[in-house]
């Protein structure tokens, strides 16, 4: 603990504008400095220091604080943290204070877990190397996977024998404190027997920081259905998993220099790749990712690029709690590496280069990839569906609103499109969940329960009925369209033709695939079709007593839908509200215009997309002709939509 003393000095030291100063340039406005914000992109600056108020305000994004709030912020640092960078800058002396007695006891048993810790770590390096089992077993084992002996050094590996209590033996005989010894999980009692907890295990140490070993993770060697691949330290005074990201010791710098972290799922993936020469990664051990561990990522870079291979179970681990990757501004990109690989092997494989290479060209975005498998197991179901819309909404509601406003805008309108949902739709529900954003410790305790739903899709109570009249909105024109086929297929459209045959020619036109997404919808059009060719009258009646009873069913549906009149009719028809039947010419002529203009809408967008892609000047002419030719055909629709307005 820094003294009072102490800490009244640093802080009347302290010059706000040569703190912020040093990370943010400013420039004199008046009274007070101004520059860009470091907490959010700005081209102008709203950023302001108030020397004599020793505060800072941005106008921006609206953040403020005083210069040790500048610093957590900035830099992440904890308050202390924060306090002892100011004595260093200010030449401060740091008087550590008396501390309380709990905290004095537990300052003691973390320096003697570490002190265990390291002792071990010697030890077991020294029977990798020096041992005969160590050499002949473990030291092969290392060198046959192709890990080279600079590295095994560097990494600080180690082997333990399979004997019972070669550890525990020596460690006791020179006085090491059984109880602590127990609790870096490095021994085990059982029956008043003390004896080694990783038996014929290689030993991977875990770093903190500054390079001290904080615990293990112990692979076994020899093929055994009954024993853990892996045994890990159990939780301590030092060893925290949830804050602890291995190999982060041996990344940081690279990190810094590269300013993106590479995150894989084990202990051999990230000594492969720094073997490689790749040395900014750092490996969560297969379980997602923590609120500390992103901090701690955060700290180098903002960009995080997620490197596991594709089996799924690793993947929806990582993707896991990647939501709150969001709320920190983080940048995520998602590489899966191919075939029962992962990233040891497959740099093993590859070499360098084309690893780097591969990582580079297949750099996934997280969040359309996370709708892309969500999408995979929804099929038809609309129950699903709904999860993944809800779920998707959610997530993009966590991207921070004032620095990526337009990222979410991109997000929401590609995943709309994934969707089939409306766009407007997608964006209310999205602010939404801002509006809802509950208490950030409610959000993060049942998080990874929510969303282990999500992606096993099988929890019914999320669904919100809002959002599934929201992704129906497309299907109800659809459907709209066939159930005025069906109703009024065999009235006079004109003096030549039924409103079948209109409808008919104007679908060959349009192409039914581009007007109507859902297959079974396309499967009545047909069956109407066929049967209107061969001379029968198909009427709804026909449809419902069909064979084929998911076409029944749909049928039924159709037909059952609760027709409301907008207030557009009623404002025109004045006292006498028309039937549909009356109007049916008009009913009939709407609900295909609206399929048609959704058609150009997509259409705009392709194009769009491709415009955005185009290199030559050729092809974006082209482009830019579609697009005014398009834009055309939907002010015409627009304009014949208006004067009749569907719900
Ligand atoms: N892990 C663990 N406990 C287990 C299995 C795995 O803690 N019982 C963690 C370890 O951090 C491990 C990572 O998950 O490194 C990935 O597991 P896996 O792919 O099975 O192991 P690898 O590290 O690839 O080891 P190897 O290449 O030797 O099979
Ligand atoms: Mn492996």
């Amino acid at each position: 603990m820094i003294s009072q003393d102490s800490i009244q000095q640093i802080l009347s030291r302290i010059d706000i504008v040569e703190i912020v100063g040093s990370f943010i340039k400013l420039k004199k406005r008046g009274a007070n400095y101004l520059g860009l914000c470091p907490f959010h992109n700005e081209k102008t600056p709203s950023f302001t220091v108030s020397p004599a108020k020793e505060i800072y305000k941005c106008f921006g994004c609206g953040r403020s604080g005083n210069s040790i709030s500048f610093l957590m912020e900035a830099e992440k640092y904890s308050y202390v943290e924060s306090l002892r960078w100011l004595a260093a800058k200010y030449n401060v002396e740091i008087e550590e204070s008396e501390t309380s007695p709990e905290y004095k006891q537990q300052q003691q048993v973390s320096d003697s877990l570490y002190i265990i810790n390291s002792f071990a770590q010697k030890f077991f390096s020294n029977e990798l190397f020096n041992s005969e089992e160590g050499q002949d077993i473990a030291l092969s084992y290392l060198k046959e996977r192709g890990f080279r002996e600079d590295i095994i050094k560097k990494f600080e590996l180690g082997y333990n024998a399979e004997t019972k209590d070669g550890f525990t033996k020596l460690a006791l005989a020179e006085q090491y404190n059984l109880d602590y010894l127990q609790k870096t999980g490095l021994v085990n009692l059982r029956d008043g027997n003390a004896f080694d907890n990783y038996r014929g295990r290689i030993i991977f140490p875990i770093h903190n920081q500054s390079g001290k070993v904080l615990g293990f993770g112990a692979r076994i060697i020899k093929k055994n259905d009954k024993a853990p691949k892996y045994i890990n330290s159990p939780e301590n005074e030092i060893y925290v998993k949830s804050k602890i990201l291995y190999g982060s010791y041996f990344a940081r710098q690279a990190i810094d220099k590269a300013d993106e972290c590479l995150l894989v799922e084990g202990y051999t993936d990230v000594v492969s790749l720094h073997q490689a020469g790749i040395e900014n990664v750092v490996a969560s051990g297969g379980t997602s990712l923590t609120p500390d561990q992103l901090r701690l990522i955060k700290k180098y870079t903002n960009n995080l690029t997620i490197i596991y291979d594709g089996d799924g179970a690793g993947i929806k681990a990582a993707l896991r709690g990647l939501d709150l990757a969001l709320e920190e501004s983080l940048n995520v990109k998602l590489v899966l590496i191919p075939d029962n690989e992962d990233p040891d092997s497959y740099v093993n494989n590859l070499g360098t280069a084309a690893f780097i290479e591969f990582v580079n060209n297949n750099k996934k975005d997280f969040i359309l990839f996370q709708l892309g498998i969500a999408l995979k197991d929804v099929g038809n179901d609309n129950t699903k569906k709904a999860i993944v819309v809800n779920q998707i909404a959610e997530t993009i509601s966590k991207i921070n609103k004032t620095e990526d406003f337009t990222k979410q805008q991109d997000y929401i309108k590609q995943c709309s499109e994934i969707l089939k949902i409306e766009e407007i739709g997608l964006h209310a529900l999205v602010n939404k969940f801002i509006r809802e954003k509950i208490g950030k410790e409610e959000i993060r305790g049942s998080r990874d329960q929510r969303f282990t739903d999500v992606f096993s899709l099988d929890n019914k109570g999320l669904v919100d009925n809002e959002v599934t009249a929201l992704f129906n909105k497309d299907e109800i024109h659809e459907q709209a369209m066939i159930r005025s086929l069906l109703e009024f297929g065999l009235k006079n459209w004109d003096e030549s033709q039924k409103v079948a045959d209109y409808i008919f020619k104007e679908i060959e036109e349009n192409q039914l695939e581009e007007l109507i997404d859902n297959k079974e919808l396309i499967k009545i059009l047909h069956t109407y079709k066929i049967w209107y060719n061969a001379g029968i009258e198909p009427t709804s009646k026909n449809f419902l007593y069909h064979e084929d009873l998911s076409m029944s069913t749909l049928v039924l549906s159709i037909m059952d839908f609760d027709y409301e009149i907008s207030v557009n009719w009623k404002t025109r028809f004045e006292g006498h509200i028309p039937t549909r039947e009356e109007l049916f010419s008009e009913e009939v002529f709407s609900t295909l215009n609206y399929l048609k203009l959704r058609k150009i809408k997509r259409l705009m967008n392709e194009n769009q997309g491709d415009l955005e892609k185009s290199t030559t000047t050729e092809d974006q002419m082209i482009l830019v002709q579609t697009h005014q030719h398009l834009k055309e055909i939907e002010i015409e629709l627009t304009k014949q939509l208006g004067t009749v307005i569907f719900r």
